[in-house]
């Protein structure tokens, strides 16, 4: 066994505390880590691996970083999803007797930091806290580098509704936390970093205590306008959140309501089709929606845009506000200027003014929020004259903070340092006390540089020195020579080769006071420093009001930059059923795309055209067509102009898409299941009012079995057995289109093309009627085939469609099955033997198909029914 040192034994005391982070234990001027810390921070940080204590039998694995560049290497180990610990020295080593006191002062993870090198400028950065009771979930969010707290309640399966587009980094849940609602949910959320709380700190007093701690007397009054299991995710994530930073979050100073606002509903897989914040897989980094209209100038505008984004509205009235004031930004180009040019030089209040509060701040970040602040009265001024309502709403929360603007640019100078830590903040004439220490401390310093002058006179030494060290301080140099003329109020200092040093009683008087008053300088800054952000900090509340008012100036400016830039038109957003383009046109693809882009219509009608069934050749432009019919819903419910000639939308309260083929091999789903479950989602779910898009349901199985589903699914939602909402339909199964002559709400859209020597024309007009060809061996042709294949393609296709004609003519094939692959010809082209033929149509299946009830039947029952089929398919 090794002997522990003193030094050791604290360091495994604190780290037992703190098992689950990594512990940077301060040492003089280094952060260290040991053992299994220090290997893993090693590698993580790619830094060296040493020893401590070589010569012993095991010696101690240590990593360290320089404290004053820690913060870097601390952002690194939280970047790669570890928790940080970091413990100080927290008395001055000098006074210490024996070994120096060490204490955690900060605990950081993923979710709750405030390091800037951290968040992204235009995210948010939550953590979010849920608890469960009854088929019930509440939650509780906070983004700690803004102050922002929200709670929600709902049905469990609204969870994902409750959650949608909030930017989570950390999740906290009681260990026993149901796995079956976790794993999905985290997983929705990209997997953030998972914290576990004890069981308790989500109920009873623990819960009032949090509150308490947080909110003091207001605790109460808070608590009661929250729902039960509100206040329990609410209070175990405050107390998270004391517990890492050792008290309160004084930048937290209300409590908002999720559910307060209803909004457009879109599942992950929706915002995630329709490319609103990330391009699909391989996709280009521009290609998003999110990119395409995000003018904001302001940080906390790019992050307010993207919640309106994320959450377009589902009321009339605040809609049409919204487009009101883009409408009036847009025509009044004056206006527009003058207030984008005032909002270039805003810096992100919202976080500066938590750094301030939590006392993370650095002067610098005091400077920035005065220039910011200073602009305000300009804002106000400019948005006097616009007579929009909710313009006058922005105007009226642009409080002008006159005082504070006052109070900053008398308290800090004009280019301050970046740390408080060698003084040279605050101003001269804001605090007396600190000016006096200045005072005294510059009028020594101005007799000790002048009394070189003044010794040479008095003692006629022309060569005489006035000089400083570090170790013995002031003195008077007089060379060898010069001794014997040395005045007698001279005392001995130091001996050198060539001269001698001396100080007088005075010059001894002068430095005592110079040193003394540098240390109460920078001790009286300091608290000058902290009652003024004191100061700043109780008015966080005025201050984050403001600064979502600016953010929201930002995003209705970015909304109307756009729609001049790019011709949107005002949508009418009315209360009907009915969807109305003219020429709609797709805004990320007619930005982005090779070809000038092709303008089209839609009319949606519940009674009679509420089902759009598209068809058209490979790569026409069906996708795209669905793909913006949601994007200009969206952008004329978040309240911004939409790329269409007219636009009249009926609200859509939920958006649903099903779009090509998914895999999430890591659940361990197929292809074909997780288009099931997606199905099955939007069956269960849609209303009315709802807009469903599917494109191609059905193709991640046999052909066979996917024309039945696509089959039955569209008769479901034109027969409106749960509801019937507005539907699009892109399809390669052309069968479907007779459905026409059953269903009148059913209409057939096509995408026009037109052949031309041997190959097509993309006409991309979408235009009434049907497509008979898929084109999909062009489309293979355009893609890069070898020609053998695609020859070989072709005659199967010949092929098979003379089948599908005897067929229809009642020319009986049921015998034909072995002799099948005759029919074909076979291949005529060399191709390996194994070709699998294509399968005739079973009719017991189909039987059992059309006999299926979808609606007594659960997804679990749809899908065992599935399985069956297939079996005896594959039999
Ligand atoms: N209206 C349009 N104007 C100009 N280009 C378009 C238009 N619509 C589509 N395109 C172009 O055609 C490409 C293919 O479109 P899309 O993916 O929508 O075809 P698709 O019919 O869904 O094909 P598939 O049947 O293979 O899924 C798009 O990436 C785009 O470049
Ligand atoms: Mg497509």
């Amino acid at each position: 066994m090794n002997e522990i040192t003193p030094l050791m034994a604290q360091y495994r005391r604190i780290k037992r505390q703190y098992h689950d982070c990594i512990l940077l234990f301060r040492v003089g001027d280094f952060y260290e880590t040991f053992y299994e810390d220090a290997v893993e921070v090693s590698r993580i940080l790619n830094i060296a691996l040493t020893t401590r204590d070589k010569k012993k039998k095991n010696p101690v694995p240590l990593a360290g970083v320089p404290f004053h560049a820690a913060e870097n290497y601390v952002t690194r180990l939280i970047a790669s999803g570890k928790k940080v610990a970091v413990c100080e020295q927290v008395e001055d080593p000098a006074q210490a007797k024996g070994l120096v006191k060490r204490e955690v002062v900060e605990v950081l993870t993923p979710g709750t930091s405030m390091n800037a090198q951290l968040l992204e400028e235009r995210e948010d950065n939550f953590c979010l806290s849920i608890c469960l009771e009854g088929g019930h979930a509440g939650i509780a969010a906070v983004d700690v580098s803004t102050g922002d707290f929200f709670t929600g309640e709902a049905p469990l399966e609204d969870l994902h509704h409750l959650v949608q587009g909030k930017r989570v980094k950390e999740i906290l849940a009681a260990p026993d936390f149901d796995k079956r609602v976790l794993t999905p949910l985290a997983e929705a959320l990209g997997n953030p970093y998972l914290t576990e709380s004890p069981e308790e700190d989500f109920t009873g007093d623990r819960v009032f205590e949090a509150l308490r701690t947080q909110f003091g007397e207001d605790a109460s009054e808070m608590a009661g306008e929250l729902a039960p299991l509100e206040q329990r995710a609410s209070g175990a994530l405050l107390r998270h959140c004391h517990s890492l930073r050792n008290g309160r979050l004084p930048q937290v100073v209300r409590i908002r309501k999720l559910a307060e606002v209803s909004f457009l509903g879109m599942d992950d897989e929706t915002i995630g089709n329709l490319e609103l914040f990330q391009p699909l897989r391989g996709g280009v980094k521009s290609a998003t929606l999110i990119e395409t209209i995000d003018r904001t100038q302001t940080a906390m505008g790019g992050r307010e845009i993207r919640k309106w984004l994320q959450k377009p509205l589902l009321s009339v009235e605040l809609i049409d506000g919204r487009l009101q004031a883009v409408e009036e930004l847009m025509r009044n180009t004056r206006l527009l200027e003058t207030l984008s040019g005032i909002l270039k030089g805003i810096s992100d209040m919202p976080r500066i003014a938590a750094r301030i509060a939590a006392r993370k701040a650095i002067p610098r970040e005091f400077h920035a929020l005065r220039e910011s602040l200073e602009k305000l009265p300009a804002l106000i001024e400019a948005l006097g004259d616009a007579d929009v309502p909710l313009l006058r709403v922005i105007s009226n929360h642009l409080d002008d903070h006159g005082n504070m603007v006052k109070m900053l640019d008398a308290a800090i100078v004009p280019d301050p340092p970046g740390h408080l830590r060698e003084g040279g903040v605050i101003k001269k004439g804001f605090s007396p006390e600190l000016d006096e220490l200045i005072e005294a401390n510059e009028t020594a310093k101005r007799w000790v540089a002048s009394l070189e002058k003044r010794e040479r006179e008095r003692t006629r030494i022309g060569s005489l020195k006035v000089g400083y060290n570090k170790v013995f301080g002031y003195y008077i140099e007089v060379s060898k020579a010069n001794i014997p003329s040395v005045p007698p109020d001279y005392i001995p200092k130091q001996t050198l080769v060539n001269s001698e040093r001396y100080f007088t009683a005075q010059l001894k008087e002068k430095e005592q006071m110079i040193l003394e008053t540098e240390e109460k300088r920078v001790d009286c800054e300091q608290k000058v420093f902290e009652e003024l952000c004191e100061k700043v900090a109780s008015r966080t509340h005025r201050l984050q009001t403001t600064s979502h008012a600016v953010a929201q100036l930002d995003v209705l400016l970015s909304l109307a930059i756009i729609a001049k830039l790019y011709g949107y038109r005002r949508p009418a957003v009315d209360a009907t059923m009915e969807i109305e383009i003219t020429s709609g046109r797709h805004p990320v693809l007619e930005r982005i795309g090779a070809e000038p882009f092709v303008p089209n219509d839609l009319f949606l009608h519940p009674d009679r055209k509420q089902f759009a069934l598209i068809t058209g050749p490979n790569m026409s432009g069906k996708s795209t067509f669905l793909r913006q019919v949601a994007l200009i819903v969206i952008l004329a419910q978040m309240g911004s102009f939409v790329p269409a000639e007219r636009a009249r939308i009926g609200l859509v309260d939920k958006i649903f898409t099903r779009v090509g083929a998914s895999d999430r091999l890591s659940r361990g789903e197929s292809t074909f299941l997780v288009e099931m479950n997606e199905t099955a989602n939007i069956l269960n779910n849609m209303t009315d009012r709802s807009l469903v898009l599917l494109d191609e349901i059905g193709r991640g199985t046999s052909t066979y079995d996917g024309l039945s589903i696509a089959w039955a699914v569209t008769e479901y939602l034109l027969q409106g057995v749960k509801a019937r909402p507005r539907t699009l339909f892109a399809t390669h199964f052309h069968d479907l289109t007779q459905l026409k002559a059953a269903y009148s709400r059913l209409f057939n859209l096509k995408i026009t093309i037109k052949e031309w020597e041997g190959g097509i024309i993309f006409l991309r007009k979408i235009v009434p009627g049907t497509s008979d060809k898929s084109y999909g061996i062009h489309a293979a042709r355009i893609a890069g085939l070898p020609s053998i294949v695609l020859k070989r393609a072709e005659e199967i296709l010949h092929s098979l469609e003379l089948r599908r004609s005897l067929l229809s003519q009642g020319v009986d094939l049921s015998n034909q099955s072995t002799t099948q692959y005759k029919l074909f010809g076979g291949p005529k082209t060399e191709l390996p033997e194994e070709q699998e033929a294509p399968q005739e149509p079973d009719h017991d299946t189909l039987r059992d198909l059309k006999e299926f009830d979808i609606d007594r039947s659960s997804p679990l029952e749809a899908l065992q029914f599935i399985k069956r089929l297939k079996d005896r398919l594959d039999k």
